[in-house]
């Protein structure tokens, strides 16, 4: 069975929550794919791939340190899966590192299936980049953009081609204050602000792509989904005593385990049928999670925000 939206959750009010009718078994057979996952070296980046490889794709593995996504592929190597697990080095922080990562991508196939920017930073002190950008933004949205933007050609040959961007929940705190006067935090910033609107900037981002892909008549599906809290080492990321505090509580009550967690990703990654304008997440007890699809809220529903935004990030990846 392939997925499609069914009932509607009566306590999702005004977001419209759906129950999509899916499970891994329904992932298809994927021999023959090409997906790409940065931040494939840990957390949900490593088990979503090891169930691309395991469904058949070849699986590129984008890690900073290539000795972590070494280990990585030999550990699905050594498990058996399907497809083929390749390891390329990138920092999606650094624009140079990003365009090298393209041209390599680019050079022995020019076919790509599945794109998912996956790699994430969590709350930190403010850093900037080789470029001078702001690490979160630079990891978050512009590396990403870049990326998005230099595979759209290899993604157009690609068969159910899509973009899948892993966001957070947390955007509905921000709704339409999107700070796109001061993306890079000079003015104004705190590492759990900088956390919360980069992960919100790079699914404004990202819809903003589906509407220009939809535009321009491309088979290209640019789609966002977020894990919900999950019990990774990014939830025990923090700057102070009190963050990491909120981080623990946070994954203690509300966090679901990876295998769960992947879920919503995993479904955006595979599904032919995945909506491409609903936000794909996590739903159901937290033993028994459900993938479920809401409405575009804030920001993310906004094309005006969208444009604008997709223009500050153009100039920023320009320099
Ligand atoms: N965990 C949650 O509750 C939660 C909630 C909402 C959204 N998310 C999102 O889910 C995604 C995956 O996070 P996770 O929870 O799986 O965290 P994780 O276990 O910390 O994994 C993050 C991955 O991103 C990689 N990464 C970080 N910065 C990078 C950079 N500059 N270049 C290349 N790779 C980089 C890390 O590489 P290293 O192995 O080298 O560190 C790691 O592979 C992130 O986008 C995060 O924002 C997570």
């Amino acid at each position: 069975m392939t997925s499609t939206s069914t009932a509607t959750t009566p306590r999702a009010g005004r977001l419209d929550r759906r129950v999509v009718d899916w499970a891994v078994a329904d992932v298809p057979d994927l021999a023959g794919r090409r997906a790409v996952v940065t931040g494939a070296s840990a957390g949900l980046g490593r088990a979503l791939a090891g169930h691309l490889a395991r469904a058949g794709a070849d699986v590129v593995l984008v890690a900073r340190d290539e000795s972590r996504g070494a280990v990585v592929r030999d550990a699905l190597v050594a498990a058996g899966v399907r497809g083929r697990v390749t390891v390329e080095r990138a920092d999606l922080a650094d624009l140079g590192s990003v365009e090298r990562l393209a041209e390599r991508l680019l050079t022995d196939r020019v076919d790509l299936d599945v794109l998912v920017h996956n790699a994430g930073t969590g709350a930190a002190a403010r850093r900037t980049t080789a470029q001078g950008h702001e690490v979160l933004l630079a990891t978050h949205v512009l590396g990403p953009h870049l990326l998005s933007g230099r595979l759209r050609g290899a993604l157009e040959q690609g068969s159910s081609p899509r973009v899948v961007t892993v966001g957070s929940g947390l955007h509905r705190l921000v709704r339409t204050r999107l700070d796109l006067d001061d993306l890079e935090g000079e003015r104004r910033y705190s590492p759990a602000r900088a956390y919360v609107q980069t992960k919100t900037a790079g699914m404004v981002v990202a819809r903003e792509l589906d509407r220009r892909l939809q535009a321009a008549g491309s088979p290209v599906r640019s789609v966002v989904a977020h894990p919900g809290v999950a019990r990774t080492a990014l939830q025990s990321s923090g700057t102070t005593l009190a963050e990491r505090a909120v981080a623990r509580v946070l994954a203690a009550t509300m966090g679901r385990d990876v295998e769960q967690s992947v879920l919503p990703l995993l479904h955006a990654a595979t599904a032919d049928d995945v909506v491409r304008d609903r936000l794909l997440g996590p739903g159901g007890p937290r033993d028994r999670t459900v993938v479920t699809s809401e409405r575009h809220v804030g920001a993310l529903a906004d094309p005006a925000v969208g444009a604008a935004a997709w223009d500050a990030v153009e100039d920023a990846v320009a320099g």
